[in-house]
């Protein structure tokens, strides 16, 4: 029998106080609702349907990736009017209908599938997931008869003082059975505190009808905390940070300080690389074998080979061939294409360029929209001129070129291979292969200027 997954994430999430939909607020780097779609996935669910709401089209580019069905709830009636939503897409569907909230990253994919198990084992018309935690306020309260069946959930705003007392709480994830659910929930009323359309309510109802209703504790409580202020948000990054890097150690990544270490979930990084304090490293970048990351290393969407080390710099949307060195204090921006062995020092800014392999830019240097050659020598303090005021213009060093200290290569311009620059020179014509390039003014030395200069200093006192 099929599985279809109904994630419910058409709520304002006032509390976040965002313009963005709360479900889409990252957490180690990806939108909540991610884990959630991959959570309900790895249970088995052949049909995703998000119930989306404020920020539909945003949430639906979201579910696009991971793939999925969005249906719009256009006013926030309440979970059962939320789960209503999906009715259209599921009619005709046979099976089980999974029922998640999006802003519970930390569900983890064993959960659901004991939860979808134990359901289809039973028999059951409904079966709740449900935690036993210290503070319930603001849960739903699981209200149970003497026999130890379930009567109904009563939430928070609606509970009698003894109701409340309960510490057994809806964890708000349940299985139901396809059939007759969408008829169940279109009996569920608006007669409560916050006249809302409860989902909580079908207990009730199915209790009352004689069809049986489960449920099944979750292991750990933490696992269903929903995120529904930037506290919980911080929180649940805090303990999916944790999981990213403890899954890293165990594949063999060395991270010296996991507490001031920042992996994204969609990162992936060789195993002997060695990962040092103040380290973040951003989306999908993919780290190589036995490299040396930070002190202070930031990689954004990066590709690195093996043994590549990174220290104090910044690195974005580049890639870094095998034994590179890069920093400290380098800012590598997006586009740069470095080869293997090359060594990019401290005070060096790239943009837009390819380095072949061998060459070094060791200090106080700037180039962008360059291609440099291999085993290319640029002197400190080098700059590529790669702007006029209107257009970017390329540089090209060829293979062997030695830059001299303190050049200006104005664009459009190509060093050839071999060729020399003299330290300090402006170059604006391209310098043929072999030849030197020296473009400043002839030094002059004035004899004896200083004693000079103190004689006429004393005739005007
Ligand atoms: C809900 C449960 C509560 C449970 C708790 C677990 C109900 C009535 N209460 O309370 O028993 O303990 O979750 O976290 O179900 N949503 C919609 N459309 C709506 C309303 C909500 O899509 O009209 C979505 C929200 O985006 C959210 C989820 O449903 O993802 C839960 O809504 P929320 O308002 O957070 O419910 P709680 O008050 O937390
Ligand atoms: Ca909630």
């Amino acid at each position: 029998m099929g599985l279809a997954a109904v994630v419910l994430a058409a709520g304002k999430g006032t509390r976040m106080k965002s313009r963005h939909p709360k479900v889409l607020h990252r957490v180690a780097g990806r939108p909540m609702l991610q884990y959630v779609l991959d959570a309900v996935r790895a249970a088995g669910a052949e049909r995703v349907i998000v119930v989306a709401g404020v920020g539909h089209e945003a949430v639906a580019s979201v579910v696009g990736v991971v793939g999925g069905e969005v249906v719009i709830q256009e006013q926030q009636l309440g979970t059962a009017h939320a789960l209503l939503q999906a009715e259209a897409p599921l009619s005709g569907f046979q099976g089980e209908v999974l029922v998640v909230c999006g802003d519970t990253p930390l569900l983890r994919a064993e959960t659901l599938t004991r939860l979808v198990d134990q359901h289809r084992a039973s028999g059951a018309a409904a079966t709740v997931l449900t935690a036993m935690v210290d503070n319930p306020w603001g849960y739903g309260r699981v209200v149970r008869d003497a026999a130890g069946r379930i009567l109904r959930i009563v939430e928070q705003a609606d509970g009698a003082p003894e109701e409340l007392a309960i510490k057994e709480i809806n964890t708000g994830v349940f299985c139901f059975a396809a059939e007759g659910l969408f008829a169940a929930l279109r009996r569920i009323s608006t007669a409560n505190r916050q006249g809302e359309y409860y989902l909580t309510d079908i207990l009730a109802v199915y209790a009352n009808d004689g069809r049986p209703v489960a449920s099944v504790p979750v292991d750990d409580p933490t696992e269903v905390h929903g995120i529904n202020d930037r506290r919980q948000l911080a929180q649940a990054e805090k303990l999916i940070r944790r999981s990213v890097l403890d899954y890293w150690m165990d594949n063999g990544v060395t991270v010296i300080d996991p507490e001031s270490t920042y992996i994204d979930r969609e990162a992936c990084i060789g195993p002997d690389t060695i990962i040092h304090p103040f380290t973040i490293i951003e989306g999908e970048s993919i780290i190589g074998e036995e490299c040396a990351l930070g002190p202070g290393a930031r990689l954004v969407r990066c590709r690195l080979g093996d043994r590549v080390t990174v220290q104090y710099a910044v690195v974005v949307e580049s890639s870094i061939g095998d034994r590179s060195v890069i920093g400290p204090f380098a800012y590598v921006r997006p586009g740069c294409e470095i080869g293997s062995e090359v060594k990019v020092g401290d005070f060096v800014e790239l943009k837009k360029a390819r380095v072949g392999t061998g060459s070094k830019i060791p200090h106080l240097s700037y180039v962008g929209d360059a291609v440099i050659g291999e085993k290319v020598n640029i002197g400190a303090g080098t700059i590529t001129c790669n702007y006029d005021g209107e257009k970017k213009w390329p540089t090209v060093i060829e293979d062997g070129a030695f830059i001299g200290s303190n050049a200006n290569l104005v664009a459009p311009v190509t060093v050839g291979r071999g060729a020399y620059i003299g330290a300090g020179s402006t170059i604006r014509r391209d310098v043929p292969p072999g030849a030197l390039g020296v473009a400043r003014s002839e030094q002059k030395n004035i004899p004896d200027w200083k004693s000079r200069k103190e004689k006429q200093q004393k005739r005007s006192t």
